[in-house]
């Protein structure tokens, strides 16, 4: 379990960018949302120790981040920066998933077996020879998502994954992040994308203004006045509300449901 308590975040000692935020995250998939600024990428940060708190305290599975380095963080919990494809250094993409597992001191042959089955996960096997910056952008994210899993972190943070992103590579990250679930890791998924938290997430967090704003149910989340936090609802439910027809989490139980009214 990832246990935030009353965490506070000071830039040089005047920007309050979280203001006692608290939270546990365990082997769920949970939304955290909130408009630009509002300290989503200062909290993730902080899950694996790249920020330290100024105030407060970061338990993940009994380590306290203040008391653990970045390094050893990074074995529980992975952080897959917001946009990761300036962050490739390597010429080659089997090189560049390598670099985390080797630096773990793992054995030729375990890096190796590492790097095939996270490529294998994120559908980029037959890609190790390409260069990281000749991948398309979906390609590139599921990269970025590869090397953090070579690591086998129990937990992700996934930053803005699907941002730029088009419908087939949305598409491809939403598999994965349900794929990874059911394989037991804990997933904080940082978007701005309302039909991707709908589609794939029971619990959502809201941040704004450096406060937590909501945490709870997704169908409670999408009861909240969203435009009061520069958020919107996805289309299925502003349709289903105007029709009377409730809340549905995909397209296809909303349809279900439109077409029994109808041959009523
Ligand atoms: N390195 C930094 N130095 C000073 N202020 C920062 C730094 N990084 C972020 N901030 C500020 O902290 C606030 C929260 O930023 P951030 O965590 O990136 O928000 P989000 O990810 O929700 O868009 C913003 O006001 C941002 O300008
Ligand atoms: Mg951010």
């Amino acid at each position: 379990m990832i246990e935030v308590r009353n965490l506070w975040h000071i830039y040089d000692g005047k920007k309050e960018a979280l203001k006692g935020v608290s939270l546990t995250i365990g082997n769920e998939i949970v939304a955290l949302v909130g408009p630009n600024g509002s300290g989503k990428t200062t909290l993730a940060k902080h899950l694996n120790g790249l920020l330290k708190p100024t105030k407060g305290e970061i338990l993940v599975d009994g380590l306290d981040t203040r008391e653990h380095s970045v390094a050893e963080l990074s074995r529980v919990v992975g952080y897959v920066f917001q946009n990761p494809e300036n962050m490739f250094f390597e010429e080659n993409v089997f090189k560049e998933v390598s670099f985390g597992p080797k630096n773990l001191g793992l054995s030729d042959e375990e890096v190796e077996e590492r790097v095939r089955w996270a490529l294998r996960e994120v559908n980029l096997e037959g890609y190790e020879d390409r260069h990281p910056y000749s991948l398309s952008g979906g390609e590139k994210q599921r990269l970025a998502i590869a090397c953090i899993l070579a690591m086998k972190p129990k937990y992700l943070v996934l930053d803005e994954p699907t941002t730029g992103l088009d419908e087939k590579g949305a598409e491809s990250v939403k598999k994965i992040v349900r794929k990874l679930h059911r394989d037991g890791h804990g997933i904080l998924l940082i978007t701005h994308n309302m039909e991707l938290v709908l589609e794939l997430t029971d619990r959502v967090i809201l941040l704004y203004n450096g406060e937590k704003a909501f945490d709870g149910g997704v169908k409670d989340f999408f009861e909240l006045n969203l435009r009061d936090y520069s958020l919107d609802k996805p289309a299925l439910l502003k349709i289903s509300s105007s029709l009377g027809l409730g809340f549905f989490r995909d397209l296809e139980s909303f349809l279900d449901s439109a077409l029994r009214r109808v041959s009523q």
